[in-house]
């Protein structure tokens, strides 16, 4: 008997440390001390036996089982503890990667551009300002001297809304009329802003973006016209430009010029580039807003930003501006402002 229950508890003992999850060591615990295991089954014959012998067997099953009960604690600790460090493992945080950075924004190339074109021209007196980008045929077409079914309005490719009542403005022409409207001469004006025409290709987006002049006052000329947008191109391409004023037409001004820079390419090659149109302020505009054209003279000008852009970063494509690549956005990066290292 006595070996029955050492062999027992040892065969027991070797089945608890070989188990291998909590559910085993469970069934374990069920089949050795529970109500039909073999330790139980010898108890039960306590009853048939001397009372010498009875005390020394049910001492030594006693025994056995509070041996059995430790080994079961013991190993359902361990068990409990290897299962925490394998979670603790598979869920870990490796502090020591590197991190992955935080890189600061830079200004798009075309805000630069349009922010650097509106302080050159703060530093002259003229004033940033701005106006819808939907806007009504009237301001967008008829106070520009543009009248109905005259045929400039084909030349805008334009995205009519509201039923044909309303346009995505075609220029940033429309805010000298709104300015005009709102305030008394003398005015010097910028205006940067998006502007949208139906036309999309290598060299043309449907969103692009204008950069608008205008200063009206007594007695403002032609030569001023000339001398402040020669002095502009050559603060802005940071070198002497040579300028050529081709007569042209808008309705809104007249005379009309489009303006040329004369520019090298890479090969050496030279020619004239157009680059913005520009005029004396058309008498029937300053009737629409109801400025007397016999009291005061203005100029007025409109350039594009992503064109203004292109030359002076050398980019050759319109898309570019649009893709938002950060490798191409990346190369415009200077810190402090539109003047830094790299504007
Ligand atoms: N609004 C014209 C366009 O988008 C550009 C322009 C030309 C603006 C002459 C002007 C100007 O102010 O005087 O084609």
């Amino acid at each position: 008997m006595t070996s029955d229950i050492e062999s027992i508890q040892s065969e027991a003992l070797a089945a608890i440390d070989a188990a291998q999850d909590l559910r085993a060591l469970d069934e374990l615990r069920v089949a050795e001390l529970g109500k039909k295991g073999r330790l139980t089954a010898i108890l039960k014959t306590l009853g048939g036996m001397e009372p010498e012998q009875r005390k020394q067997v049910g001492g030594q099953v006693n025994q056995a089982k509070a041996a059995l009960q430790q080994a079961i604690n013991a190993r359902k600790d361990a068990l409990e503890r290897a299962e925490i460090d394998a979670k603790l493992s598979s869920e870990a945080i490796d502090v020591t990667l590197p991190g992955r950075g935080i890189e600061p924004g830079t200004l798009h190339p075309l805000r630069r551009t349009a922010e650097r074109i509106s302080a050159l021209f703060g530093s002259i007196g003229f004033e940033v300002v701005s106006g819808p980008e939907i806007e009504d045929d009237w301001h967008n077409f008829e106070a520009l001297n543009f009248p109905p079914e005259h045929p400039a309005r084909a030349m805008h490719d334009t995205f009519w809304v509201n039923g044909g009542s309303h346009v995505l403005r075609t220029h940033t022409s429309p805010v000298q009329v709104r300015t005009m409207q709102a305030r008394k001469p003398p005015l010097r004006i910028i205006a940067p802003g998006r502007v949208y025409r139906c036309d999309s290709d290598r060299t043309h987006s449907p969103m692009f973006h204008q950069i608008e002049g205008l200063y009206v006052a007594e007695n403002v000329s032609f030569a001023d016209l000339k001398s402040d947008l020669q002095q502009f191109l050559s603060l802005y391409f940071e070198r002497e430009v040579e300028t050529r004023f081709r007569p042209s037409y808008f309705p809104f001004t007249e005379p009309s010029c489009e303006v040329d820079i004369r520019y090298e390419d890479l090969r050496g090659r030279t020619g004239w580039m157009e680059i913005l149109g520009c005029g004396m302020v058309h008498p029937n505009v300053f009737k629409a807003v109801g400025l007397d054209p016999e009291a005061v003279t203005g100029y007025a000008f409109g350039m594009g930003v992503e064109r203004m852009a292109m030359l002076r970063y050398g980019v050759d494509d319109l898309r570019l501006f649009f893709d938002n690549d950060t490798r191409f956005l990346k190369q415009f990066s200077a810190f402090g402002n539109v003047f830094g290292a790299a504007a």
